[in-house]
C-alpha cells in the first residue's frame, strides 16, 4: 500500500478548519499594520540557498531536498522563506518602492529532519519580513506581531527569548576570544566540550554538567562584547518591548540556524510543546540582500511554524458551517430539478446541498439531519404532483409542506433573517 512519505502528513477536512482559522489571524493581524501577502515558488536555485541560509549551515549541509531540473541546473526545495523573499525584492526592483516593503506569507517548507511531534519533512510556516528599515521600532513591531498572533491563536505557556548578535565582524572577534578562554580553562571542561572547542564554541554554553557550567558563569558573553551602536540598536528595542508589556528573557547564549542573522534575534518557545519547542523565531539581517547582490538593505523579519502552532494551542475546532438547504430526491425524475435548486439557492448566497449519494429518501433526511440541514427540498415526490412543486420540511420545526421550486429559496430567506 502506498503511504504518505515519512516526515509528511495529509491535512484532512477536520484539521483544515483550525488551520484556516489561523491564516485568518495572520490575514488580519499582519493586514492591519499594513503587511502584505506574498508567495514565492516552493522550489528555487540551489544557490540561493547555499549563499542565503549559509555553506556550513545543517540546513544547507544535511537537510536540503536537491535535485537536478533535468536541464542541468540544480534545485532545491526551499527549507525557508526569508532568501527567497530576499530574491524576490532584487528581481522585482522593490527598493524603488516606498521603504520598507512590508510582507508576509504562508506556505509549506521542506528539510530532511528525523521526523518526530512537531518535526516533519514537509510543514508551513507563516512568516513576516519587513525589508528597507534598520530602526528598532521595526524589530519590536515584528515582535509584538508575532506575540499577537500567537495569543490570538491560542497557544499557551509561551516565552520569549531575545538577544543581539551585533555584527559579523563582532561575532568573529568574540569567539576567538570565547576560545582562548575555553582553552585556558580546558581542564574543567566535559570532555564533549573540550573536543568541540573549535568546531562550536558556542556549545558550551548549553552543556549540563557541572564543570563545564562553572566555567561558563564566567564566560565572556556576546551581549557585552557588542559595537556601542549595536547596543544601542538592541537597549532601544528592549525599552520599546517594556513600553509595550512583551515579557523577554535576555538569553546571550540563543543561537538560530540559519547564518544570516545581524543584531536582534528572538525566538517564542512553548513550554505545551515536547522537545521541539521553537513555536516562531527570527530577527535582523541586515547583509542578506546585499549577499544575494542586491543593494545594501536593512531587514527583519521572522517565521512560525503553523504545526506547532496548532499543537501548542488549546483552541477547539471552529464549528462547522451551518448548511440552510440539502436537497433530497423523492424520485430519480427529479434530479434535474433538484441539481437546479440547489445551484440556485448557492447562487442566493444559501449554503446548498444536493443528494449525490444515491440513498433512500430516508437515507436522505437521515443525512440532511447528520450534516445539520436546516431545511430539507424534496423534489420529484409522486404525491405533490405537478412540474415544480416541492416539499419543504424545516428541520428544526419538524413542520413540512407543499411549495413551489421558486418559493424555497425566499422562504429559507425570510427564516434566515428571524
Ligand atoms: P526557523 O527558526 O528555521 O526560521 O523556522 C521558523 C519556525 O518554523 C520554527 O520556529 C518552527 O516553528 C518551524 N519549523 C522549522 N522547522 C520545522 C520542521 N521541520 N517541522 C515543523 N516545523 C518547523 C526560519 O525559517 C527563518 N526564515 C525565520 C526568519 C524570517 N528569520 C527572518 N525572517
Amino acid at each position: 500500500m502506498i503511504q504518505a512519505p515519512k516526515g509528511t502528513f495529509d491535512v484532512l477536512p477536520e484539521d483544515a478548519a483550525r488551520r484556516e482559522l489561523l491564516e485568518g489571524h495572520a490575514k488580519k493581524i499582519l493586514g492591519a499594520a499594513g503587511y502584505r501577502r506574498i508567495e514565492t515558488p516552493t522550489f528555487e536555485a540551489t544557490e540561493l540557498f547555499a549563499r542565503g541560509v549559509g555553506e556550513a549551515t545543517d540546513i544547507v549541509q544535511k537537510e536540503m531536498y536537491t535535485f537536478d531540473d533535468g536541464g542541468g541546473r540544480s534545485l532545491t526545495l526551499r527549507p525557508e522563506g526569508t532568501a527567497p523573499i530576499c530574491r524576490a525584492y532584487i528581481e522585482h526592483g522593490m527598493h524603488k518602492l516606498p521603504q520598507p516593503v512590508k510582507l508576509w506569507y504562508l506556505g509549506s517548507y521542506y528539510r530532511a529532519e528525523a521526523p518526530q511531534k512537531g518535526r516533519y519533512r514537509q510543514f508551513w510556516q507563516v512568516g513576516a519580513e519587513v525589508v528597507g528599515s534598520a530602526t528598532p521600532e521595526t524589530d519590536a513591531e515584528l515582535i509584538v506581531l508575532l506575540a499577537d498572533l500567537l495569543e490570538a491563536a491560542g497557544v499557551t505557556r509561551t516565552r520569549l527569548r531575545l538577544s543581539s548578535l551585533g555584527t559579523p565582524e563582532t561575532r568573529a572577534e568574540y569567539r576567538s576570544e570565547l576560545v582562548a578562554y575555553l582553552r585556558a580553562h580546558e581542564s574543567l571542561l566535559s570532555d564533549e566540550v573540550a573536543s568541540r572547542i573549535e568546531l562550536n564554541p558556542l556549545r558550551a554554553f548549553d552543556a549540563t554538567d557541572p564543570g563545564t557550567r562553572g566555567v561558563m558563569h564566567g564566560a565572556p558573553k556576546l551581549l557585552d562584547r557588542l559595537a556601542a551602536d549595536d547596543a544601542d540598536h538592541f537597549a532601544a528595542v528592549r525599552a520599546l518591548l517594556d513600553d509595550a508589556g512583551v515579557a523577554y528573557e535576555l538569553d546571550p547564549t540563543l543561537v538560530r540556524g540559519l547564518d544570516y542573522y545581524t543584531r536582534t534575534v528572538f525566538e517564542f518557545s512553548s513550554d505545551a510543546l515536547g522537545a521541539q519547542s521553537g513555536v516562531g523565531g527570527g530577527g535582523r539581517y541586515d547583509r542578506l540582500i546585499e549577499q544575494l547582490d542586491g543593494p545594501p538593505t536593512p531587514a527583519s523579519g521572522w517565521a512560525a511554524g503553523i504545526e506547532r502552532i496548532l499543537l501548542a494551542s488549546a483552541q477547539p475546532p471552529p464549528a462547522a458551517e451551518l448548511v440552510d438547504l440539502f436537497v433530497a430526491l423523492a424520485k430519480p425524475d427529479g434530479a434535474r430539478a433538484a441539481f437546479e435548486l440547489s445551484r440556485e439557492a448557492r447562487r442566493a448566497g444559501l449554503q446548498a446541498q444536493q443528494e449525490l449519494g444515491g440513498r433512500s429518501l430516508k437515507g436522505q433526511l437521515r443525512h440532511a439531519d447528520r450534516i445539520g440541514a436546516r431545511y430539507v427540498a424534496i423534489v420529484g415526490d409522486g404525491v405533490s404532483g405537478g412540474d415544480g412543486l416541492v416539499s419543504l420540511k424545516n428541520m428544526e420545526s419538524g413542520e413540512q409542506r407543499e411549495t413551489t421550486a421558486g418559493e424555497v429559496i425566499p422562504t429559507i430567506l425570510r427564516g434566515r433573517r428571524l
